[in-house]
């Protein structure tokens, strides 16, 4: 019997990459955007580029854990979710927000700090995405890795951005943290997960406790 061209795993990461933009754009539509629509699409379209760059990095612990190794081979469509939301959300920043006045914009991400660290994991996701085809890792070979490595950095960087973007500040508690204290342990973890003691224990814990996985 021949294989089937889409994975079921395949095809709920493309499901899931499309479900966010689509609320989005009903709720747009029907205007429930609440009072501050850009505002609202802003942290929207922002939590949506974590999330998924999340979901990215949990795969190599997952499929050490599950044996499942085709968690391994979703993790690039992951993380070109996790940027193509970042891009909407800068650009809807730069668009709606600013209404595209550079000066402005050059004045604030100079003097708004977590404007900074959003730019700067911004740029850093851009090598990442433009590099993320087949052709450049064949032609990156072992570079491709470390290349994208980077991502070990721009997680923390935005989960910095993200504590210092909740209005309210996190140094005053009356700001919502709770999300990004949250995210904040989950992006821990999952950089933890990758030293490689506690990646060994992972590979440990499923050869004594799960049961054999059976080759593809
Ligand atoms: C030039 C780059 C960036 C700019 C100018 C920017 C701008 C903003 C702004 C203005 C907010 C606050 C929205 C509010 O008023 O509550 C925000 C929040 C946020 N941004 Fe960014 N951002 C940038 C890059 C990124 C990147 C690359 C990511 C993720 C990959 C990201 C993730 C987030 C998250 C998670 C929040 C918090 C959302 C919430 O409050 O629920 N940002 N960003």
């Amino acid at each position: 019997m021949s294989r089937p061209r889409i994975t079921p795993l395949q095809f709920i990461v493309h499901l899931a990459g499309g479900v966010p933009a689509a609320q989005m754009l009903f709720a747009l539509l029907a205007d429930r955007l609440t009072a501050n629509p850009i505002q609202r699409l802003e942290q929207l379209t922002g939590l949506t580029a974590l999330t998924f760059l999340l979901l990215s990095l949990a795969c190599t612990p997952a499929a050490a854990l599950s044996g499942w190794q085709e968690l391994t081979r979703r993790r690039k469509a992951l993380g070109n979710y996790g940027f193509l939301y970042a891009a909407l959300h800068v650009s809807i920043f730069i668009a709606l927000d600013y209404g595209l006045n550079l000066n402005a914009l050059l004045r604030d991400v100079g003097s708004k700090r977590y404007i900074l660290l959003g730019a700067a994991a911004f740029l850093l996701l851009i090598p990442l995405a433009s590099t993320s085809f087949n052709y450049w890792m064949k032609r990156l070979g072992k570079n491709w890795k470390r290349l994208h490595r980077l991502v070990y950095l721009i997680s923390p960087l935005v989960v910095l951005h993200f504590f210092l973007a909740v209005k309210g500040n996190p140094l005053n508690l009356s700001g919502n943290i709770s999300q990004p204290i949250l995210y904040a342990a989950i992006t821990s973890l999952l950089l933890l997960l990758r030293l490689p003691p506690l990646k060994k224990a992972l590979i440990q814990l499923r050869t004594r406790w799960l049961p054999p996985v059976k080759p593809a």
